[in-house]
């Protein structure tokens, strides 16, 4: 039977006691409370990927609202917001799961799914892998690099074989912003069908590709059992604080599970009326995809004019590389960018910036130019097109 026997268990337990004695380490961007403590203000904070307009205004009243019902559990099953999530999406209320963040049920569905063996990409985000090492299951990486514009390639198919019991890919990827190209997307969604394999495709970034139901697998879940897509809050609206995230499930019983592997109440009451007031945020979306899309080609070209090499991405943040150093000189303007040297697969001259209202890109695009403008002397830009980051002549 899956997920037993001594030797997994002990496994589980190494990782487990060796998570244990590391330091607790910040992953992620975002980290504005440690800025606040250090310099006593607020940074510009690049390093996180949400909306640029901010909290939409209707959802905050909704949240305001929902605490005034605070002294009751709030619903297990957030009935009333996975029929609006159900109607959003043109699916079955049945096939939708609503988490605190979707982070909460990447864990829930590696809980729920048991894997002894994963493929997930590198560099990607940081969870599935986290998540995967937690239930002891054995990853496997897919190398995404700048020779191939940090693109799967067909041959991705081929490390998919009965023993992977599950897949991970991030549409579009975090930290490159590049989408997997739709015919190959299919081609590993079929390919999983015939291994057994589950393929959890994460579209957190997905509503900020330019045309994102084209994108989205969402339309196939009828037909794939062995298919979960993961959705988020978080970066549309900017609710990251709120916690609230859902998934799309091919499978009941695989949903039905993932609600039994972590704690019965995970959405609280102001995300739940939150979640319901953004889906009605119709104008704010526009907004916000408009915004996105006339600023990153703008915030791309900046840093391109600085001699760096940025990955052409397509959501709401770039991924570039630089010759030298930027965080601390940046911080010390008041700016957070995301260095991306804990990604697999990446090193410590690569960033990540969030696309950000145009007054702040260009003040970020400034502070880059007084950082990298001397150390530029010597550097001629990459070859039109991509990656790595300038090269030294
Ligand atoms: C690709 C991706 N998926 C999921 C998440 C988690 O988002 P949430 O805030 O909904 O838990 C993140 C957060 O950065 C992310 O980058």
């Amino acid at each position: 039977m899956r997920g037993q026997g001594p030797r997994r268990l002990k496994a589980w337990c190494m990782t487990f006691m060796n998570r244990q004695k590391r330091p607790p380490e910040l992953l992620h961007g975002g980290d504005w409370a440690g800025y606040e403590a250090e310099y006593g203000r607020p940074p510009l904070d690049f390093s996180s990927n949400v909306s640029p307009l901010g909290l939409p205004e209707g959802v905050r009243r909704a949240a305001i609202q929902a605490l005034g019902d605070a002294e009751r559990y709030p619903d297990p099953l957030c009935r009333a917001l996975r029929d609006a999530i159900a109607r959003a999406e043109g699916v079955d209320p049945a096939q939708c799961l609503c988490g605190c963040g979707s982070a909460d049920l990447i864990y829930r569905a590696v809980l729920a799914q048991k894997p002894r063996r994963a493929l997930v990409t590198a560099p990607t985000f940081a969870e599935y892998e986290a998540a995967l090492e937690l239930a002891g299951c054995q990853v496997v990486r897919y190398p995404l690099g700048p020779e191939t514009g940090f693109l799967v390639r067909p041959d991705f198919l081929e490390l998919i074989t009965p023993e992977v019991d599950m897949v991970f890919l991030c549409e579009p990827n975090n930290p490159t912003g590049r989408t997997t190209p739709r015919s190959l997307l299919l081609s590993v969604l079929e390919r999983c069908r015939e291994t057994g394999t589950l393929l959890a495709v994460d579209e957190c970034f997905g509503c900020f590709l330019e045309d994102p139901p084209a994108h989205s697998l969402a339309g196939l879940l009828a037909e794939y059992e062995n298919l979960l897509i993961f959705k988020a809050f978080t970066k549309l609206y900017a609710m990251a604080g709120l916690r609230l995230g859902y998934c799309l499930g091919g499978s009941a019983d695989l949903l039905a599970a993932m609600a039994r592997a972590g704690q019965p109440w995970p959405v609280s009451g102001p995300a739940q009326a939150a979640g319901i007031a953004a889906l009605a945020e119709a104008d704010y979306v526009r907004a916000v995809r408009t915004l996105v899309g006339t600023e990153r080609p703008r915030l791309q070209a900046d840093l391109e004019a600085l001699g760096l090499g940025v990955v052409p991405g397509e959501a709401n943040y770039l991924l570039f590389s630089s010759p030298v150093p930027l965080l601390e000189p940046l911080r010390q303007r008041g700016i957070l960018l995301r260095g991306c040297g804990n990604y697999h697969g990446l090193d410590r001259s690569w960033y990540r910036a969030a696309v950000r209202a145009p007054e702040d890109n260009r003040r970020l695009a400034t502070a880059l130019g007084e950082i990298i403008g001397p150390a530029r002397v010597g550097l001629r830009p990459n070859p039109p097109g991509l990656c790595p980051g300038p090269t030294a002549l």
